[in-house]
This record gives C-alpha cells, sequence and structure tokens, in this order.
C-alpha cells in the first residue's frame, strides 16, 4: 500500500552543447576556468582579455570550440570591433559572462580621479559596453542569457577600497536594471557573487589582499574551477543569482537583513587609513 506519493519538481536545465559562451577575463583565474568547463560542456567558447598570446595559448588547450578575441574592454570601440569579429566568426553569443575585472584597493582620499577612471572602467563600464554591444541581437533573437560575476563587497562594503567596491555596486546596478529591461525578451540575467577566490587577483591587484577585513576570515576561500562549476550549473538551470561558498549566502542574507550591523563590522575588522 503506498501512503505517501511523493512529488519531484522537474528542474529545467539548458542543454550547452553547440551554445556560443563569450567570457571577459578568459586569459587568467575564474574566466580561463569558465571556458574550460563551458567547453567540457559542449559549448563553443569565445576567450576576451587584453593579454593575446595567454588567450591563444587557452584555446590551443581546450580545442577547435575555442576562439581568442584579444580586446582592452576599457575602450568601448574596441569592444565595438571585438563584438562585430566574434558576430562574424561565431555568431551572436547565447551566453555573455561579464567576469574581466581588476582594481586597486585605495581609500578615497588615497585616490586620484583617474585612479577612480580606471577602476570603474573594467568591470563596471567592461561590463556595460559588452552587453549593450550584443543586447540588440540577443533581444531580437528572443533567447540568451547575460551572466555578471561579482564581489563581495557589492553586499558588504569594506573600507580602503573605494573606487573598487563603486564599480561593484555599479555591476549590482547592471544587474537590477537589466532584468526590469529585459523581462520577457527571452534573454536571462545571472549574478555570481564568490566570497575570496585563489586565482592570481591579488598578484595582479598588489596591496588589495592586506586590505580584506578580518571578519572575512570566516567564508573559506574558494578555486576558480569551484566559481567556473557553479557558474556553469547557474547557466544550466537559469538561475538568476548564486553565491558560494555556503558561508558566503549567509554574509550576503545578513547584509540584507541587516545592512547597517554588516557595515559596522567592515569598519571595524577593516584597513586603516595609513
Ligand atoms: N579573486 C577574488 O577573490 C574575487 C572574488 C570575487 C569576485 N572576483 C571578480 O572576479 C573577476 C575575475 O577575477 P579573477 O579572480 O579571475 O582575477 P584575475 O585572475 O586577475 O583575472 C582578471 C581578468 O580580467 C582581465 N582584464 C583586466 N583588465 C582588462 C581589460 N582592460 N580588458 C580586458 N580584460 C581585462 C584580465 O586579462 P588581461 O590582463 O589579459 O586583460 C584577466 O583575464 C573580477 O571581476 C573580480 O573582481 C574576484
Amino acid at each position: 500500500m503506498r501512503i505517501f506519493h511523493v512529488v519531484v519538481p522537474e528542474v529545467r536545465t539548458v542543454e550547452l552543447g553547440r551554445k556560443i559562451v563569450l567570457i571577459t577575463g578568459a586569459s587568467s583565474g575564474i574566466g580561463a576556468a569558465a571556458a574550460r568547463e563551458f567547453a567540457r560542456a559542449g559549448a563553443t567558447v569565445a576567450l576576451v582579455a587584453r593579454s593575446k598570446d595567454r588567450l591563444d595559448e587557452l584555446a590551443a588547450e581546450i580545442g577547435p570550440n575555442a576562439h581568442a578575441f584579444p580586446a582592452d574592454l576599457a575602450d568601448p570601440d574596441a569592444v565595438l570591433g571585438m563584438a562585430a569579429r566574434v558576430r562574424a566568426e561565431l555568431g551572436v553569443p547565447d551566453v555573455i559572462v561579464n567576469n574581466a575585472g581588476a582594481g586597486r584597493w585605495l581609500f578615497a582620499d588615497e585616490s586620484t580621479p583617474h585612479d577612480f577612471r580606471d577602476m570603474a572602467a573594467v568591470p563596471y563600464l567592461a561590463a556595460g559596453y559588452v552587453t549593450t554591444a550584443f543586447a540588440a541581437d540577443m533581444v531580437r533573437r528572443g533567447s540568451g542569457r547575460i551572466v555578471v560575476v561579482n564581489s563581495p563587497v557589492s553586499r558588504a562594503t569594506w573600507p580602503g577600497a573605494f573606487g573598487y567596491a563603486a564599480a561593484r555596486w555599479g555591476l549590482r546596478g547592471i544587474v537590477a536594471a537589466l532584468r526590469v529591461d529585459l523581462r520577457g525578451t527571452g534573454v536571462g540575467v545571472t549574478e555570481i557573487v564568490p566570497g575570496k577566490v585563489s586565482s592570481d587577483y591579488f598578484a595582479n591587484n598588489p596591496g588589495s589582499e592586506e586590505r580584506i577585513p578580518s571578519i572575512s576570515a570566516i567564508i573559506p576561500t574558494v578555486t576558480p574551477e569551484q566559481v567556473a562549476r557553479a557558474l556553469v550549473a547557474s547557466v544550466r538551470r537559469d538561475r538568476s543569482r548564486t553565491a558560494l561558498p555556503f558561508m558566503m549566502r549567509v554574509t550576503m542574507a545578513q547584509a540584507w537583513i541587516a545592512p547597517s550591523l554588516t557595515h559596522r563590522l567592515m569598519s571595524l575588522t577593516g584597513a586603516k587609513r595609513p
């Protein structure tokens, strides 16, 4: 006799075989790991960053489904040129992963206007340039997904990283604006927020690691490969937001429920003005 009838909800998964996935910041860290993971899932990957040699090397490692499109994403004309090449050689991407990012961590009063411009350029403006370069094509086609890789600072702002933090709040704004703009078009939006990642980010941006608030030690560091797997799973499942590891989700929930307390903790345990 059957007493319980368990209903397992059907989970929709997006097939990635033959999809075109454009990944910015693919020459290193999270972007390179994501390119390998998407390619493993059968996607054709368009690799974008400035370092042509590193992109060519990665494309050769991945095989015929990977194509390098070197470009400086701080320059809107270079982004348009890259987009035209991608369209001509591969077609309109099905998935765009806005991941390229850099930025020195400086207090507002340590920064110059040029520092601020550089920190806004990549990732914030670059994500806007790449998204707008393809958005009309994606909406016309009626399908696709735009992914934004964001930082914990977009939820729990810490001191000593003025331009960096402002640019990540800007990315959060891009996500929010895209969600309403693209509603009903068939083009989805995903934000992924990893905690600290064991990539070369801190070697590439000297002076940053020392300014991570000490309270952040409660969030275990994740690898670029873990982020890449979470990213591919989010795209497959049409997820609108993913944070990892688990303690990062707890931190985001805390920042949402108690923003003042969160920012107070960041101030107390964060960098002090030199
Ligand atoms: N590492 C962390 O702890 C962490 C945590 C949360 C979020 N994130 C975010 O994740 C993203 C990727 O970081 P990562 O850890 O993988 O760092 P990474 O290893 O330093 O990679 C950064 C990537 O961005 C590219 N890039 C930088 N400036 C560019 C430009 N002007 N034009 C084109 N590409 C540019 C770099 O390539 P080229 O130098 O070849 O141009 C590189 O491929 C960043 O947005 C970062 O803020 C990182």
